[in-house]
Parts: C-alpha cells; structure tokens; sequence
C-alpha cells in the first residue's frame, strides 16, 4: 500500500512512531519519515506491505490526519 505524510500538516507529535516503528520514524526536523526500508522518492513516502497493519493504525490514530494510506 501507498504511505504519504503531509508534512506541512504533521506536527510531530509520534503517535505513528509509537504505534508503528517499523514504517514511521521522527526525522531530524521533528516531522515523520517513512522507514529507509520503504520510503520511496522522498522521506515522506513510502510503499508498505499490505500485512504490516499497525500502518493503518498509526495513520488513524494521528490526531491532525497526517498521514494518508491508499
Ligand atoms: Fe506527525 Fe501525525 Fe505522526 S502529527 S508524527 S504524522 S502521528
């Protein structure tokens, strides 16, 4: 599935990181980066494995709906 972080609207505040690790991580402007394991052109998306399922969890659970999985 396709990731992509907003990062004009990410506030940083590491729900996703918390909840899913292994494809969110903070970035050194304080904004989510997808993982190097599946980002893609840029830091802010990624293609993920439909069956690492805290990915959704961490785009549903991002209190300024960041994070948006197709
Ligand atoms: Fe940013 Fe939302 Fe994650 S604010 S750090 S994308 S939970």
């Amino acid at each position: 599935m396709k990731v992509v972080v907003d990062e004009e609207t990410c506030i940083g505040c590491g729900t996703c990181v918390g909840l899913c690790p292994e494809v969110f991580e903070l970035g050194s402007d304080g904004k989510a980066y997808i993982t190097e394991d599946y980002r893609e052109d840029d830091s802010f998306e990624g293609e993920v494995p439909e069956d690492i399922e805290c990915t959704k969890q961490g785009a549903e659970n991002c209190p300024v709906d960041a994070i948006s999985v197709e």
